[in-house]
């Protein structure tokens, strides 16, 4: 008798390799067109385990009730859906992402329409098997990558298009919001990380939410600029891997990242509302706890925004004062 975990392990990997099986039929001709539309290659469709989920309602649910699963553990599965009598599968042709934990082994799924459709990807749901805040994307690869750091961007797509441009230490979290477990994570394969999240105002948002988060796990962090691409899958398609890896080389650190991102929210010719931001920034400045690098980041600071060192200093330490 396989443990319940065992189950899903095996179903997840039927289900993948049926996904894909249906990508090379001439029902996935569209599928596959898609997926090379996206410039993917044959050799990173096969790397990923890509698939299609065709349009037959039940098609999966009948190819695993052959195999002998029954309705039970299928629904805990999450590929299917039981409700009364009615039995369907849960993706319906989209394109397939098989997402696989850090030993390669698949755990769930994320199903991405091709076209315009709503939602855009679907994913497979919270099982006993598949916890989002706890696996990333790409990470059974980036971990054997031999690279100094990792890449953390936001979508499937954006792994797979850096993957297949050499940058095989990318990796994504699942559609939702980066956690302390993932950082912790990332924590024993590497010690930087790179968030090159999209160049909207929800990707600039995801990163600043993520910063503390994989600070405190350790990590120094920094942030690569996508401008005037979307994301990476398009700044490559753009540009190319050279001009990505000079962007990495050009990372900007974390902290005078959040700075920036700051200095948007303040019109810096109206005195009063710089006094603010300076305000901002100092309370910020007291997470160094080091006194050299406190220092060197009021420098750096005070240099940018042409006021004296030691202002900004004294600035500083009032908010010290009043914590201690
Ligand atoms: P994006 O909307 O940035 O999509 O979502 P994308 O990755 O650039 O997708 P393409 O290039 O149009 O194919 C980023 C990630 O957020 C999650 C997915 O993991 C996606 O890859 N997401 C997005 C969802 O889970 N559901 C959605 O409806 C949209
Ligand atoms: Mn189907
Ligand atoms: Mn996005
Ligand atoms: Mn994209
Ligand atoms: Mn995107």
């Amino acid at each position: 008798q396989a443990s319940l975990k065992t189950k899903l392990l095996e179903i997840n990997k039927e289900a993948a390799k049926y996904y894909y099986y249906q990508l090379q039929q001439k029902n996935g001709q569209a599928a596959l067109n898609y997926l090379l539309s996206r410039k993917l290659s044959e050799n990173t469709i096969k790397q990923f385990g890509l698939g299609y989920s065709n349009k037959t309602g039940d098609d999966l649910y009948q190819y695993l009730k052959h195999l002998g699963y029954d309705d039970g553990i299928l629904k805990e599965s999450g590929l299917i859906t039981i409700d009364k009598s009615k039995v369907y599968d849960k993706f319906w042709n989209r394109v397939m992402f098989p997402i696989m934990d850090v030993n390669n082994r698949v755990i769930g799924f994320g199903g991405r329409v091709m076209g315009d459709g709503l939602p855009k990807y679907l994913n497979s749901p919270e099982t006993k098997l598949f916890d989002k805040s706890r696996n990333l994307y790409g990470l059974n690869f980036a971990r054997i990558s031999r690279k100094p750091n990792i890449l953390i961007c936001e979508g499937y797509m954006d792994v797979i298009a850096l993957h297949q441009a050499g940058f095989k230490n990318a990796v994504a979290s699942l559609g939702t919001a980066f956690t302390g477990l993932q950082a912790n994570l990332l924590k024993r394969y590497t010690s930087e990380v790179l968030i090159t999240y999209d160049s909207d105002e929800a990707g600039t948002k995801a990163a600043l939410r993520a910063i503390p988060i994989l600070k405190e796990a350790g990590l120094s962090v920094k942030i690569i600029n996508m401008k005037p691409y979307k994301d990476p899958d398009e700044f490559i398609k753009a540009l190319g891997p050279e001009e990505y890896q000079k962007r990495i080389d050009n990372a900007q650190n974390s902290f005078l990242f959040e700075v920036e991102v700051l200095e948007g929210e303040y019109d810096l010719s109206d005195p009063e509302q710089k006094t603010k931001f300076f305000n901002e920034i100092a309370k910020k400045m007291l997470n160094f706890t080091e006194e050299i690098e406190r220092n060197i980041y009021i420098e750096t600071v005070a240099k940018k925004y042409n006021i004296g060192f030691d202002n900004l200093r004294k600035l500083v330490n009032r908010y010290g004062a009043q914590i201690v």
